[in-house]
This record gives structure tokens, C-alpha cells and sequence, in this order.
């Protein structure tokens, strides 16, 4: 079992998921079985992952009943704008197979178009109402999107999940994130972005030799220091394996403690670039991709 951390709603959420990008068709199904048998309790979709029934199946297939299981899944940007929003949360819910979500998230804030943004929150705001979803969130807003939202919406986010890992720590954005009480949850959260972004020429966290050595030092795998680290530092992550035995070493971070030296160790790792798309480049051309009907 993991830790779980309380939402500025009251809501508690597991501080540790299972991530289902790029998780295709039965792996899916797989993966979010077997992440459930193995005390995972926090599963993170998107419409934009075309996985939906998949890990819905694969949710059923656990034999874990839905109340115990916190399902994520994220509105895309080409179905942004009030009834549209509300539209395809019906999509995604029929899907996944399920009448409620745990946590609805904007996928990305569409800059170009703020006005359809605003619209999607506030159609989240009406299902959170409504008893629909349990808590609604944002991903990839940066400090002046959450600005820009909070001067038109008393509801402040409960999630902002953003590319974060030991190479981008994004320090600003998760001290405004306290501030405000919105929880930074870690998306890429081993540096999985190095792997689908494209070339680039960063080394990927879990090849640093100074969390090769911590881990060696713990007797951990670095995917599991770095875990550790998320975890330490209060935030939730949601790492993608289609593995299970990758799954099961994903959760198995509670019997061993990073020191202050080692915390600050990683956070000297910090490079400041991103690994994907900077937030203020986000559109639906950018990131080309249309959602299906159910
Ligand atoms: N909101 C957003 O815009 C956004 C963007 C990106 C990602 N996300 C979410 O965040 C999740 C995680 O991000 P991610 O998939 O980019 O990257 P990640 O979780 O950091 O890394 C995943 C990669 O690491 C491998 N892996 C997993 N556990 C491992 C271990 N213990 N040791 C060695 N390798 C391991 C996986 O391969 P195997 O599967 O073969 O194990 C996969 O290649 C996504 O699945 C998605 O749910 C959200």
C-alpha cells in the first residue's frame, strides 16, 4: 500500500498511481490489473491516451471494487469550451465504464484560446456540483495560467500535474502550488519524456550517477529513489510500466528514507529544461490529436 495525501477538498488521494501513456490495447488492461492486485490504488488516464476502455476493463478484471480504486482521466483540448466539456467527460466516463471520476483534469492550458479553457473549468466546476467527479484539477498550468484562473474562479484546482522529475524540478511552481494548496502531482516522474520526446541529448535521471550511487547506497533501484524523493518532498506520482514486476518495484518505496543531504543532492541535479512541450505552446496543432466518440 502507498501513502495518501489529502486534496484542498478533503478528499484523499494515493500519493503514488499507476501512469497509462502510450499503454496500448490488452497491455493496458494488464497493466492496470495487475498495478490494482498489487495495492496500486491510483490509476491515471486521459482521452488522449485512446485507452479509456481499456483501463476500465482492466479495472473490472482487478476485482477491486471502483470505491476503492482513485480514477484520473483528462479532458482534451479539442473538446474544450462549456458544453463540449461536459460532453465528453459523458464520453470518457462511458468508456471507462464508470458513473463517476475521482479527479477530472484540463490536459493542457490552451493559451490561444483562454476563453474555451475558462468554459472547460467552469463545465468541471458543474460536475463537481453535480457529485460527478470528486475533485477537479488542471495539468501543465504554469504560474500565470493558475493566476489567470483563479481571477475568474474562487475553485481552486485540487491537482496541477506537470512534467516533473530530478532533471526539471520546477521549483517556482511548486512553491506557488503550496501557497495556493493545489497538490503537484508528477507526471514523467522516473523521466519516462526522455523517451518519447524525441532526441535530446539529457541524460535521463535514472541513468545519474549520483541516484545510481544513492540508490546502491539504499540497496533500491533508482526508479525507486526517485519515487522516494516525490514522495519526501509531499507530492504525488503517477509512473507508467507495463511491467509487473516494474509496477510492483513502483509502489515498494515506504521501508527506507532519504537523508537531507541525499534530498539535497537530487534537487542540485535540477537542470531547469523541460523534457516536452512548454505549456505556452499548447493547441490542439501542437499536439495534434482528435478524440473518438464512445
Ligand atoms: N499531463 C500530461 O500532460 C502528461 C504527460 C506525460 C505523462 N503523463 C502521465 O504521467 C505518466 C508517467 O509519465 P511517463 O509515462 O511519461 O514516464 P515515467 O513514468 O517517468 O517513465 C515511464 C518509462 O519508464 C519505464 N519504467 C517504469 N518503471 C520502471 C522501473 N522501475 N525501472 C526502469 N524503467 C521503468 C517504463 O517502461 P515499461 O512500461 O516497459 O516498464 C517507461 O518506459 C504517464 O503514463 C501519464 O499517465 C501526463
Amino acid at each position: 500500500m502507498t501513502a495518501v495525501i489529502g486534496l484542498n477538498n478533503g478528499i484523499p488521494i494515493p500519493a503514488l498511481g499507476l501512469g497509462v501513456l502510450q499503454s496500448e490495447g490488452r497491455d493496458a488492461t494488464r497493466a492496470v490489473s495487475s498495478a490494482l492486485c498489487n495495492g496500486v490504488r491510483l490509476i491515471d488516464t486521459a482521452a488522449a491516451y485512446f485507452n479509456e476502455r481499456e483501463v476500465g476493463e482492466g479495472i473490472r478484471d482487478s476485482g477491486i471494487d471502483r470505491g476503492d480504486v482513485f480514477l484520473t482521466t483528462k479532458l482534451w483540448m479539442t473538446d474544450y469550451g462549456y458544453d463540449s466539456a461536459l460532453r465528453a467527460f459523458d464520453t470518457s466516463t462511458a468508456k471507462l465504464g464508470v458513473d463517476y471520476l475521482d479527479l477530472y483534469l484540463l490536459h493542457w492550458p490552451w493559451p490561444g484560446n483562454w476563453s474555451e479553457t475558462v468554459a472547460s473549468y467552469k463545465a468541471a466546476e458543474r460536475l463537481l456540483g453535480e457529485g460527478r467527479v470528486r475533485a477537479i484539477g488542471v495539468s501543465n498550468f504554469k504560474p500565470l495560467h493558475l493566476r489567470n484562473l483563479l481571477e475568474v474562479s474562487d475553485r481552486v484546482p485540487a491537482v496541477n500535474q506537470i512534467e516533473l522529475h530530478p532533471n526539471f524540478q520546477q521549483p517556482e511552481l511548486v512553491s506557488l502550488h503550496r501557497e495556493l494548496g493545489i497538490l503537484t502531482q508528477a507526471w514523467s516522474p522516473i523521466g519516462g519524456v526522455y523517451g518519447w520526446a524525441g532526441e535530446n541529448r539529457t541524460l535521463p535521471p535514472m541513468q545519474n550517477e549520483v541516484i545510481g550511487k544513492i540508490a546502491h547506497d539504499h540497496r533500491k533501484s533508482p526508479a525507486q529513489v526517485i519515487l522516494r524523493w516525490h514522495l519526501q518532498e509531499g507530492r504525488s506520482a503517477i509512473p507508467k510500466s507495463i511491467n509487473p514486476e516494474r509496477i510492483a518495484e513502483n509502489i515498494d518505496v515506504l521501508d527506507f528514507e532519504l537523508t537531507a543531504d541525499e534530498l539535497s543532492t537530487i534537487a542540485a541535479i535540477d537542470t531547469g529544461r523541460r523534457g516536452a512541450l512548454d505549456p505556452d505552446d499548447a493547441s490542439p496543432e501542437t499536439i495534434g490529436l482528435t478524440i473518438d466518440a464512445a
